[in-house]
């Protein structure tokens, strides 16, 4: 595993040329509950954001897709950015559908919200505050990293990369669980302590031999503004296909079935 200079500077035979083109998710979901409520996840978009300008800048054609934050877009279409907002999971399922076929890399940094109110509220409603409470009843909603890992192209493959947000302690898992389920070519594992600092402590877990392996890691706690070029010089030295020949072992600890990957 490589520590703040990632892997090696020298892009391997395979990956595509540039410019690549990007799809890039960042922000929030917010799932109404009524027109003025909502169920989401805290998030800035401001990592997404902030990667998105860094592969601009060098380069590659950017698509953003924004959720609700307060963040202006013209600073970001100035940079070359072609930003395109969604509130709910479902707007965003719109835009991946329209959007993920034609990108070369998809980086999942959005933060959606697993559950959303079973029964979307009509036009106009604002539900009353009663002495009796209120029950939700939620549904999950679709893991959209997931859809686009099952329909990806054949030919010229398309590489996706998904986040883990999670308390230190069961980071790892996850990180290698979400990247064998959801199919991905690598996943940014942050640690949830972590969340409302101006410095990152991530780490890439991606398939090397076929295991899921930590790649490369920020190590010394990198400034957030540095992420973006580090990330991007990690994914340029990720193999173009997500998972390995044959089977892939569960990490250690899970008791479910081994994974098998997509035929090709
Ligand atoms: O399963 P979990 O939410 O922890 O996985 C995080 C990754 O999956 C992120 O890349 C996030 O954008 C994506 N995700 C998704 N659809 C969901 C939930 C998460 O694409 N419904």
């Amino acid at each position: 595993m490589t520590n703040t200079s990632p892997l090696s500077q020298t892009s391997r035979p395979g990956t595509p040329a540039r410019p690549r083109r990007l799809l890039i998710t960042a922000g929030p979901t917010h799932e109404p509950i009524d027109s003025v409520r909502f169920i989401g996840n805290r998030s800035s978009g401001k990592l997404g954001i902030a990667i998105a300008q860094a592969a601009a800048r060098r380069g590659d054609r950017v698509t953003l897709l924004l959720g609700p934050v307060g963040t202006e877009t013209t600073a970001l279409a100035d940079t070359g950015v072609v930003t395109r907002r969604f509130r709910t999971s479902a707007d965003l399922q719109t835009l991946l559908v329209r959007h993920f076929r034609s990108c070369d890399l998809l980086i999942m940094a959005a933060a959606v919200a697993d559950f959303r109110p079973k029964r979307p509220p009509a036009a106009g409603e604002k539900l009353k505050r009663s002495a009796q409470g209120l029950t939700l009843r939620l549904e999950p909603t679709p893991d959209l990293v997931a859809a686009c890992a099952a329909a990806r192209r054949t030919r010229h493959p398309q590489q996706i990369v998904g986040f883990a947000l999670e308390p230190a302690s069961r980071l790892a898992w996850s990180a290698k669980e979400k990247l064998i389920r959801k199919r991905l070519n690598a996943v940014v594992a942050n640690p949830l302590e972590t969340m409302d600092s101006d410095r990152i402590h991530a780490t890439v877990y991606g398939f090397d031999d076929g295991r899921p392996t930590a790649l490369a890691a920020t190590g010394s706690r990198l400034a957030k503004a540095a992420f973006g070029p580090w990330l991007l010089r990690v994914i340029d030295q990720l193999p173009p296909h997500a998972s390995p020949e044959g089977p892939i072992s569960r990490p250690k600890g899970s008791s479910r079935r081994p994974v098998r990957p997509p035929a090709r």
